[in-house]
């Protein structure tokens, strides 16, 4: 159905009058010029295409523009702010932790968002969604979840004198 969707993104107000069918990756990507989030699988299942919505990783490729009508959603694009990269953004680059960097957006988002959850006691989840295929594994067989970049982000986050 076309009409307009009028949501926040990247922490500004967006509205398209589109066909609210059309799978928000698209619109991500031909509509707003967007290309952090990339097409992988096109299934729900390699992360590529990963944006955060209202704070949760959502799968972009299989998720109509209807369902981010006048919530927030977070890209790639989205993480720095005023020039400086995001910690994790950071640490992947401080830790090279890339092979050919085309999943690597959905995998900062899934620990961005990952991230927070943990500093959410009601809302900590088991780490075990910590994995390649929730956090990425569109093109790269073998290829395990970074987790030095992890590790190099929680390191730069702790306080002076405090325990790991
Ligand atoms: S392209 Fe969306 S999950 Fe693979």
């Amino acid at each position: 159905m076309k009409a307009p969707v009028p949501f926040r993104l990247n922490g500004r107000p967006a509205s398209l009058d589109t066909d609210d069918s059309r799978k928000l990756l698209w619109v991500l990507r031909t509509d707003l010029g967007l290309t952090g989030a990339k097409f992988g699988c096109g299934a729900g299942i390699c992360g590529a295409c990963t944006v955060l919505v209202d704070g949760e990783t959502v799968r972009s490729c299989i998720t109509p523009l209807s369902e981010v009508r006048n919530r927030e959603v977070t890209t790639i694009e989205g993480l720095a702010h005023d020039g400086a990269l995001h910690p994790l953004q950071q640490a992947f680059l401080e830790h090279d932790g890339f092979q050919c960097g085309y999943c690597t957006p959905g995998m900062i988002l899934t620990a961005s968002s990952f991230s927070t959850r943990i500093r959410r006691p009601a809302a900590r989840r088991s780490p075990s969604g910590w994995s390649t295929t929730s956090a990425g594994a569109a093109r790269t067989p073998g290829f395990s979840m970074p987790s030095k970049p992890w590790r190099g982000r929680k390191e730069a986050s702790r306080e002076p004198g405090t325990e790991p």
